[in-house]
């Protein structure tokens, strides 16, 4: 085999990111300089098997501090970059947009401005090779009505103070690669669900509220619609875009896999019903619950609420040959096996941090969906 390359990944401690820095290390292609500043999001456990392996070195840092930057760059030489850290929640973003700017805005062109300054001086061999990859959402595109994809060539709107934050991202990292030519390429995906996602995001947030007998809050109606991915599949895109994409190419990714909110959680009410029957857990037995779907609540709907999310991503099949792999039954099993199995990391995840963002996140829309009644 070649020479393994070093690729720094910003963000690797977070949900998508622990997938792919395991996913590089494992294909012995890649040793990995994972950035990472460890706020709420990220999770110490999650890559605790890769302390002492050779081709793993943590950094605990800010994307948005350039001298940090400009040091790992000059230290490890790095083939490339891919860029994951961010705030990502959109309802986190509704209550404090000022982090959002802050890191994935002012973080990203930090980075930006770091890499341009390394390319400039590599040499051309190496210049060829360099590569900043910049994981984006579909969440910049907007709302979909009933009808209809998202695409790359779909117009930029996004709605939320999330959304708005990776636009402006998507839009510097363009413009480093029209204007100064530094060779990037930008991914724009859909939902993504698995092992390690923080319990804040709708499946991880169901799971957990499911197996402690709390209220499984379903905003509004429950018919917004969502674009499924397996987050191994999505990990194995970035790393083909990264490995055979066209400089300053933009792919979409998704899985084909829209699903209603209501009916997901559905889904995973059916499913926990199958592995861990409510009769069977001692404190719901007690409540003579029968189903986890009893627990199922509307509650007060997100400010702005995009609709529906559904991608086209014909573009990275036909140039690249990608195609998801884990179909949502199978990946939604393996999603919730991996959380029963796993009680120490959800435990970690779920401490007083977290506690002090549900109450702040869910109390009101309980009391405003009563009071309305
Ligand atoms: P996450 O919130 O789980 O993880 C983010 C990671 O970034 C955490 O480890 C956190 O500590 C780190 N981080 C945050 N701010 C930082 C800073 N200033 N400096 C250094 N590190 C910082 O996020 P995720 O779901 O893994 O998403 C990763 C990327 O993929 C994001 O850019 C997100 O916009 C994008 N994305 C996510 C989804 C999804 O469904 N989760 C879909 C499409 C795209
Ligand atoms: P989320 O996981 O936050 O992802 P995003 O907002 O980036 O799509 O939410 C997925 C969908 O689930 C979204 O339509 C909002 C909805 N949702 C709920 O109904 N209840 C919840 O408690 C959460 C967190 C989300």
């Amino acid at each position: 085999m070649a020479d393994k390359k070093t690729v720094i990944v910003t963000g690797g401690h977070g949900f998508i990111g622990t997938n792919l820095v395991r996913l590089l290390i494992n294909s012995r292609a890649y040793r990995v300089v994972n950035l990472d500043a460890l706020t709420y999001a990220a999770n110490a456990l999650s890559l605790a098997d890769l302390e002492g392996n050779p081709d793993y070195v943590f950094v605990r840092g800010n994307i948005t501090d350039s001298k940090l930057l400009a040091s790992l760059f000059e230290q490890y030489q790095p083939a490339g970059i891919f860029h994951l850290a961010a705030e990502s929640h959109v309802d986190r973003s509704i209550v404090n947009p000022e982090d959002f700017i802050q890191t994935n805005v002012v973080g990203t062109c930090r980075l930006l401005e770091v890499a341009r300054a390394y390319y400039a001086d590599l040499s051309e061999e190496k210049k060829s090779e360099f590569r900043f990859l910049h994981v984006s959402t579909d969440e910049v595109f907007g709302s979909l009505g009933a009808d209809g994809y998202f695409t790359e060539d779909t117009p930029y709107a996004p709605n939320s103070p999330y959304a708005a934050s990776k636009a402006a991202s998507d839009h510097f990292v363009r413009a480093y690669r029209h204007t100064y030519g530094l060779p990037t390429i930008i991914t724009n995906c859909s939902n993504n669900y698995g092992p390690y996602q923080f319990p804040e995001k709708m499946i991880p947030l169901m799971i957990l509220n499911a197996l402690s007998g709390k209220p499984l809050p379903v905003y509004g109606d429950g018919s917004n619609v969502r674009d499924w991915i397996y987050v191994e599949d999505h990990c194995k895109a970035v790393k083909l875009a990264f490995e055979k994409g066209a400089v300053g190419g933009e792919y979409a990714i998704g899985a084909s896999n829209e699903q209603k909110n209501i009916s997901l959680v559905n889904k995973i009410c059916g499913i926990l019903d199958d592995i861990a029957p409510p009769v069977e857990v001692p404190q719901l037995r007690e409540r003579g619950l029968k189903s986890y779907t009893e627990l199922i609540q509307f509650v007060t709907d997100r400010p702005g609420h995009d609709h529906r999310y559904a991608i086209d991503s014909a573009r990275i099949t036909r140039e690249l040959g990608w195609q998801a792999e884990v179909g949502f039954e199978e990946g939604l099993r393996r999603t919730i096996d991996w959380y029963l199995s796993n009680p120490k990391w959800l435990s970690q995840a779920s401490g007083a941090l977290y506690v002090e963002w549900i109450e702040k996140n869910y109390a009101w829309r309980a009391d405003a969906r009563r009071e309305s009644k």
